[in-house]
């Protein structure tokens, strides 16, 4: 037993750690919740939170018992009590330093899908800095108590022990502190008063705790009261949902026999206009209910047992279509004038793109935010710095920014010169958000035009996408190309344009990995079939490779691309290709390095608590990223096709810095609306220059492209036809014809809605009667995607964070009061936060956030449906 003769300074020290790491813990955890939980509440079950840590640290203490050569075993004990306390340090560190780059909780549930992930693990260690900090700030503490801690936990485990002892007196001190011989008398043999009064109390304090702990409302203080290391358990726990998902991993999916095939003929038949073999993506077009009925796909049925778990758009009762409403005029005379040629498309997805960035201009919260960290005499230096900050935004979107003076910005400057005359250039949408704010949930909503799945990380790979999406829409056109009903009829009409008769190529490009959490897999589900990634980028077998250093966890600068994608346009130009290019930049995304030959610029001031750096390594980015758009718009010059190329630029999610709220920032579980709002953009240089201004979603980019594709005759009449049939069928509305906010619902057709779903919450979500207003509700999946969702309707200023687990927060706001979300209410359940919306914001606010709950919950359920998804 040599060993020990160095373990005994160890022990105490580890002992401290573990008391000092658990309580830092306890402390960020309640810290985190402090402003939701009413004080008086707080204060009275505040002894019920420790209560957990009060046994994690006596049954270390018990373990960590100074070794004595009597008791065998103990050496064991010692090294659990020792690995506890490793355990207990390094997970309060991991929460300390998580906290500090993010001001968000970790939540250890969602870790293990991380923790199996190489590049998700790549992120985690970028933060290895911040939780070494909180490491060495622990360990600093524990090593000044030293033995302190460890004393005293023995001291009162020993007093205990003496006086519910049997009153032998031990022949040694059993917790390493001299014996107390008042104490070593038992309690049987010597009642005395003294004694009697400890017992007493001991007994009186345990049973109010035990009382407390057991009327206490179980939310939020269940989740507030659990200690490290318990709350380490959940990553191997089942992911609790409190909206209960209708299919539960137990449940038998039902026979055919038990399918009433009358509800699944309603409806649903194989459509005229789908070609014999369709491609991927339109099955739930090609079956029919026959051959449903013997399909053995458990996906199709689930939530409700008559139904089949796809997507049908005739019952669903959140889908308000404007595909009725005219056309915007100028619009319309510019397709009458057979002057607007979409031959290619490409979608350029923006990482972390705010719609305040795109173009920087004044007026907006950050705006104001940003210039608050200079003093007063630099601002308006300040303000003329950053409106130049990115021109080609301000020429694609039309938003020209002004200076200091008023005066609009000087552009001539920049990289490209916009060919199009002024009023021309397309549709710029301004009040959109986004789907999620994790960037491939929400670049299905962008490529697939559906809404993503409610659960952590990119589940959807493993389903199928519900509706087709664009490189799938391009692939069917092709596959009727050469047909006899295609092509003969275009090649016999002098006048058909050529493009018509041409197949479309699909191509995603991005000079990061795509092997972070699925994304290979998920660009394959959405029918891409050709890919430049940065392992095309490393490859020396590729026809270019990256000649500047990775940037990122992920990879490459944006600009290695180059030339791929002028080779890309090249064919597009010349070799009778139709192109479809699906584009997502990288420089964006933390940490917020360019590279190194991009000369970064001051834009923050030293004004304020916070630190500026991270906001100002995002400017440059967003300044960098700007360029980049504005040599792909010279190459589409240059290549000669930019008059007939439609580009789509839209964010796949914003991103909130300590700027915008001081407490929390990132996107991982934050529904701060700086990581919702973002630009939506139309660009056609033969396109009249139109502001769209709505609530729109990226959801409403495949029906646009659709309805642009069908309008400008751009599509033979037999893609037109399918194109046509399509569009109706996706849920977004066209953002080429005037947004529909809300309907006035037709009591008759209410009585005609879909039958309930289930017995908790309504199909139809307004049923109240004399209420007949239908909102276009929108919905935003919260990073990581299984905890939170923001919920909103178009046209109304409020907010709503709908908690999908136990352990977060209702959160409302009004928009109108306050763009920038600086004061939200918090509350842990609905009925407390329609209490403080009514009476801090009105009845009708407070009507507002109650549908929205309903809605909410009901739309989370939905998606499973409609994914057919089943927790495993
Ligand atoms: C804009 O700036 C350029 C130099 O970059 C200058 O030549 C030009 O005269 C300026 N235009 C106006 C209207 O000030
Ligand atoms: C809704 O759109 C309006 C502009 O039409 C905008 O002012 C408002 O901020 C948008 N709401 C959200 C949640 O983005
Ligand atoms: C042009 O198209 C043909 C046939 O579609 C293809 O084989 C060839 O590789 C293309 N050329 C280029 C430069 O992309
Ligand atoms: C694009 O259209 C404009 C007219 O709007 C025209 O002046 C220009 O020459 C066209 N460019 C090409 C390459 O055809």
């Amino acid at each position: 037993m040599k060993l020990f003769a160095y373990l005994p300074p160890a022990v105490p020290f580890l002992f401290a750690a573990l008391v000092v790491g658990g309580l830092a813990s306890k402390t960020l955890h309640i810290a985190l919740h402090f402003h939701s939980l009413p004080l008086l509440y707080f204060v009275l079950y505040s002894p019920t939170l420790v209560l957990q840590d009060i046994f994690v640290i006596a049954f270390a203490r018990v373990l960590l018992l100074t070794p004595t050569p009597e008791i065998k075993l103990q050496w064991l004990s010692t090294v659990l009590g020792g690995i506890l306390s490793l355990i207990v340090w390094g997970a309060s560190s991991v929460q300390w330093g998580f906290f500090m780059q993010t001001g968000a909780e970790v939540d250890w549930a969602a870790s293990n899908s991380f923790l199996s992930d190489p590049a998700a693990m790549k992120i985690l260690l970028s933060g290895i800095s911040t939780v070494s900090a909180a490491g060495t700030i622990i360990g600093l503490v524990a090593w000044l108590a030293n033995t302190k801690f460890y004393h005293w936990t023995g001291l009162g485990l020993q007093a205990i022990r003496g006086l519910f002892s049997s009153g032998i007196r031990s022949r040694y001190t059993l917790l390493g502190v001299p014996d107390r011989s008042w104490l070593s008398t038992s309690w049987l043999t010597k009642m005395d008063f003294k004694t009697t009064c400890r017992v007493a109390i001991i007994v009186s304090l345990s049973s109010s705790l035990l009382f407390l702990e057991l009327t206490r409302p179980s939310i939020p203080y269940d989740h507030l009261s659990g200690a490290l290391p318990l709350t380490l358990l959940d990553a191997f726990s089942k992911k609790s949902v409190t909206t209960s998902g209708c299919r539960q991993p137990s449940q038998k999916f039902p026979l055919w026999t038990s399918v009433n095939p009358g509800l699944l003929a309603n409806g649903w038949s194989r459509p005229s206009w789908l070609p014999e073999s369709p491609p991927s993506g339109f099955s739930r077009y090609e079956h029919s209910p026959e051959e449903l009925a013997v399909k053995d796909n458990p996906s199709w049925y689930g939530c409700n047992e008559a139904e089949p778990g796809f997507y049908n758009p005739k019952k669903d009762p959140l889908k308000i279509s404007n595909l009725d409403g005219e056309i915007y005029a100028p619009l319309k005379a510019a397709f009458d004038k057979h002057n607007v040629e979409i031959e290619h498309v490409i979608l350029v997805t923006l990482e972390s793109g705010r719609k305040e960035v795109f173009p920087m201009q004044q007026g907006t919260p950050m705006f104001d935010a940003l210039l608050d960290s200079h003093p007063k005499e630099e601002r308006e230096q300040a303000i003329d710095k950053l409106v130049t900050m990115t021109p080609v935004s301000q020429m694609l979107t039309g938003e020209y920014a002004t200076d200091s003076k008023g005066q609009r910005v000087n552009l001539t400057g920049a990289n490209w010169q916009d060919s199009a005359p002024e009023g021309m250039g397309g549709l710029n949408v301004r009040g959109a958000i986004t789907g999620s704010s994790l960037t491939f949930k929400s670049v299905l909503g962008s490529h697939c035009g559906v809404h993503p799945l409610p659960v952590d990380l990119l589940e959807e790979t493993e389903l199928e996408i519900y509706q087709p999406c664009l490189p799938q829409l391009f692939e069917l056109f092709n596959t009727v190309k050469g047909s006899d009903a295609g092509s003969s009829r275009s090649e016999r009409d002098e006048s058909a344009p050529p493009a018509w008769k041409n197949p479309w190529k699909s191509v995603f490009m991005q000079s990061i990995t795509d092997g972070y959490d699925r994304q290979d897999t998920l660009n394959e589900n959405m029918g891409f079939k050709h890919k430049v990634v940065k392992s095309t980028l490393t490859s020396s077998g590729s026809k270019y490779q990256a000649q500047g250093s990775e940037i990122n966890y992920f990879g490459y600068a944006e600009t290695e691309l180059k030339p791929y994608i002028k080779d890309l346009f090249e064919e597009a130009a010349h070799n009778k290709t139709r192109m479809f290019l699906s584009h997502i930049t990288s420089t964006t995304h933390h940490p917020w390095n360019t590279p190194d030959d991009f000369r970064n610029d001051d834009y923050m001031g030293s004004r304020g608590s916070i630190n500026h750096t991270p906001m100002n390594n995002y400017l440059n980015t967003v300044r960098f990223v700007d360029g980049w758009l504005g040599e792909i718009m010279a190459m589409l010059d240059q290549t000669g096709i930019a008059n007939s190329t439609l580009v789509v630029i839209v964010g796949d999610h914003g991103q909130a810095f300590a700027e915008d709220h001081k407490e929390m920032t990132g996107t991982y579980e934050n529904g701060h609306i700086s990581n919702y709002r973002v630009p939506i953009v139309f660009r056609h240089p033969h396109m009249p220059r139109l502001n769209i201004d709505a609530n729109a979603t990226s959801i409403s980019i495949i029906p646009t492209i659709l309805d642009l594709l069908i309008q400008s005759k751009s599509l033979d009449p037999r893609d037109s036809e399918m194109a046509s049939a399509l569009l109706s069928d996706y849920q977004g509305q066209s953002l080429i014809r005037p947004f529909v906010p809300s309907i006035k619902q037709n009591p008759d057709a209410n009585a005609q809605a879909p039958r309930e779903t289930n017995s908790r919450i309504s199909r139809k979500p307004h049923s109240k009667p004399g209420d007949h207003t239908q909102h276009n509700w929108n919905f935003g999946i919260v990073n990581a995607g299984g905890s939170m969702v923001a919920v909103t309707a178009a046209g109304t200023p409020w907010r709503l964070i709908l908690p999908l687990k136990e352990n977060f927060e209702y959160i409302f706001s009004d928009l109108d009061k306050d763009p920038g979300e600086l004061h939200p209410l918090n509350a842990w359940t609905i009925k407390e936060l329609l209490k403080e919306v009514s009476s801090k914001y009105g009845d009708a606010a407070a009507k507002w956030t109650r549908d929205a709950e309903r809605v909410g919950k009901w739309w989370v359920n939905e998606q499973r449906r409609n994914w057919g998804y089943r927790e495993a």
